[in-house]
């Protein structure tokens, strides 16, 4: 495959010998190893993103395999305003419109028809584009200064549950990217809303960090279609795409623990205390906000434990409360 260079800084990877990424703050590094058509992970508020140029193939295709993701699981492609973002869409119908100047920077994400300057493997042929703009400051500063939008999905190998923090990436796949831009912890946690138009309806594919309840305001006409896998509009919404390696079961947790063995299961709660079992409250006061911050990195920790079964429950199912649930029903699909 041809490779852009810059200098000699992506060499080690190139030829993929077992180096780990360099993790920092550096805007500079960050961009250089963009335009020189390499990946690099960057800080969002949702969850960490594996970016690349979104209007080079090549090196779009290189988050494809770094992730090992299937082609036809089209990228979100990050820009840092409308404005910018008006250069690769063909049009941005007037709903569209009225949510992103509601909505962004934020946590939602908008399928909108491409032109020809997107690339056909950021979207796997399909002809909408699927386009969010970042409440992170650094990577809105990166994304102004860059002359391209970014790929980015999360930056995690697929079929993982995504990254919150900047060792999260490391963890999984420093050996395969250059940087990793650290931003800290992520504020919301979960992945964005990703909604659609048909007509005059809004149709929401992934519930994520914006909640329905903050869209209702602005459209009276809510569509939910979020298990989609056999939804052409979003074809990476697999049942089973947020599975860990330890199985997790999902019910009432007071009676799941009368039915196995305290020493083989971990348990996931939302704010109640299992005394003599190892586990991870997600928000002891019952914060919703809060649970979804610890989501991602509680099951990350679970799974590191010498048991056979995660237990957990849903929480309560509103706000933000439907995005972790959607994410905890999807680690328990087999
Ligand atoms: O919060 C987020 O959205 C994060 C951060 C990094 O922005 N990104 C993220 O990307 O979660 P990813 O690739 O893990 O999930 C994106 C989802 C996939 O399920 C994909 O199928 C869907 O968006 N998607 C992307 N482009 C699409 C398109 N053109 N049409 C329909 N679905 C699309
Ligand atoms: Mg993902």
């Amino acid at each position: 495959m041809p490779v852009k260079e810059s200098g000699n800084i992506c060499i080690p990877f190139l030829l993929n010998m077992n180096v780990k990424a360099t993790t920092g703050t550096d805007l500079a590094k960050a961009k250089e190893y963009l335009q020189a058509g390499q990946l690099v992970a960057i800080p969002t508020e949702t969850v960490y993103g594996l970016a690349a140029n979104a209007f080079d193939s090549a090196a779009a295709l290189r988050i494809f395999e770094a992730k090992k993701r299937p082609s036809f699981d089209p990228l979100i492609v990050h820009s840092s305003s409308l404005e910018k973002a008006r250069s690769f869409l063909k049009e941005v119908p007037a709903e569209a419109q009225r949510l992103a100047n509601a909505f962004w920077p934020g946590p939602l994400t908008l399928l909108l028809p491409k032109n020809e300057k997107i690339p056909d493997v950021v979207t796997s042929g399909l002809p909408h584009v699927a386009v969010r703009i970042p409440r992170h400051p650094l990577s809105l500063q990166l994304l102004q200064e860059l002359d391209f939008p970014l790929a980015a999905p999360s930056a995690n190998p697929f079929g993982y549950v995504s990254p919150t923090t900047a060792a999260h990436v490391q963890e999984q796949l420093g050996d395969r990217i250059p940087y990793i831009l650290d931003g800290g912890p992520c504020e919301v946690g979960v992945e964005s809303t990703i909604i659609g138009f048909q007509e005059n309806t809004v149709v929401v594919y992934r519930l994520g960090g914006m909640s329905i309840e903050e869209l209702e305001p602005l459209c009276p006409d809510i569509k939910l279609m979020p298990h989609s896998s056999s939804n052409p509009q979003a074809p990476g919404q697999l049942k089973s795409h947020y599975a860990p390696r330890i199985p997790v079961i999902s019910g009432n947790l007071r009676d799941l623990l009368t039915r196995y063995n305290k020493e083989e299961v971990a348990v996931l709660s939302f704010r109640d205390f299992y005394p003599g079992i190892q586990q991870f409250t997600l928000s002891p006061s019952g914060n919703l906000k809060e649970a979804a911050q610890n989501l991602f990195k509680a099951l990350r920790e679970l799974e590191k434990l010498d048991v056979k079964y995660i237990l957990t429950e849903q929480v309560p199912d509103y706000g933000l409360g439907r995005a972790i649930n959607d994410r905890l029903a999807r680690a328990a699909a087999k």
